[in-house]
């Protein structure tokens, strides 16, 4: 049997060392070391039974009073290092609050929507009304009450995307947005001053200035003494509006539901510096037959109605040289107009 310690200088020792760990590792080793099976407190508590027996009592009060100055000194020491590990993660951790977020990308319009709202900006500047009317029309308002009866080419199968057939009850995609001239002038008496913008659909072939899918604005007015020079003031004043000072050309055509009817075209530099004519609209005075198919008097009335292709409008505002790129869906395109 090896001679007694001196346990108040083991006590302080150990303290001292389990002071010292640097982290919870080194703290570990430190406690095996001083409270371990292998350590000299552990061996001498489990040899008392050895000792002289006036010894016992001292030592194995001496040695338990060391033994908790240890336990303590690892316990304190054990929150302190525990303490400083949280603290630490915490900081590595840290959300920095002050960091930009991520960016959620904008949506924007699509160029056609930007456009059609810079024409109604405009016409309801001239005190018109804006409309609207269903895609999936009838043959009636589409086609009869505009003076175009039945045989007419117009209505035949090559030019429109018929739904249900039948010569009085036909249901198609429209192919104008002049139908809703029919469904205004249905709901209430003149004066009318309206457009309607749109969707509409004929089955042409797709080329750079063709899509079986576009858009008009329809216009209307309706009141008593307006003449054709009222119709040339309007469309001359919401082209130059939207498109600044240009040459626009008035020229004769034939619609069945406008009497004199004519083509407007506007003078435009595609982005390859090629000139021509681009025709954007379709016009004239309204018929006295289709004042008489929704009840005007056609004595009494006179009018005028425009139709114009919001898309090609779209592309001489944008400089854009195909129409296919306005239905793609390209990002690289679209974002120009963001
Ligand atoms: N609806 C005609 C078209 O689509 C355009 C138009 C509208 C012509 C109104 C005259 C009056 O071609």
């Amino acid at each position: 049997m090896s001679p007694i310690p001196d346990l108040d200088a083991l006590a302080k020792d150990a303290i001292a060392d389990i002071t010292a760990a640097g982290d919870l590792d080194a703290l570990e080793n430190a406690r095996v070391r001083h409270l371990g099976r292998k350590s000299v407190l552990a061996e001498l508590l489990g040899s008392i039974g050895a000792l002289q027996p006036a010894e016992r009592g001292r030592v194995g009060k001496e040695g338990n009073a060391a033994r908790r100055a240890i336990e303590a000194a690892l316990d304190t020491r054990h929150a302190m290092l525990e303490g400083e590990a949280m603290g630490s993660a915490l900081l590595a951790d840290r959300a920095d609050v002050t960091l930009p977020g991520d960016a959620t990308p904008l949506g924007a319009l699509h160029p056609i929507t930007q456009v059609r709202l810079e024409v109604e900006e405009i016409f309801l500047g001239m005190g018109y009304a804006v409309a609207d009317g269903p895609e999936i029309e009838t043959g009636f308002n589409n086609f009869t009450a505009l003076n175009t009866p039945a045989g007419h080419p117009a209505r035949s199968e090559s030019d429109t995307f018929f739904i249900a057939g039948g010569e009085e009850d036909e249901v198609l995609l429209r192919t104008q947005t002049s139908p809703v001239q029919i469904r205004i002038m249905q709901t209430g008496p003149p004066p009318v001053y309206v457009i309607a913008p749109g969707t509409v659909y004929r089955r042409d072939d797709v080329d750079a200035t063709h899509s079986p899918m576009f858009h008009q604005v329809e216009g209307l007015a309706v009141d008593e003494g307006l003449t054709f020079a009222n119709l040339k003031g309007t469309i001359a004043y919401f082209l130059q509006q939207l498109l600044g000072d240009r040459d626009v050309r008035v020229i004769p055509h034939f619609f069945p539901f406008t009497e004199p009817s004519v083509d407007v075209s506007v003078a435009w530099t595609d982005r390859h510096g090629r000139t021509d004519w681009l025709e954007v609209a379709g016009a004239g005075m309204v018929d006295p037959n289709v004042f008489a198919n929704v009840g005007y008097d056609p004595e009494r009335w006179t009018g005028f109605a425009f139709g114009f292709g919001l898309d090609r409008i779209a592309m001489i505002r944008h400089q854009i040289s195909d129409i296919r790129l306005l239905y793609e869906g390209d990002l690289r395109f679209l974002e120009q107009f963001a």
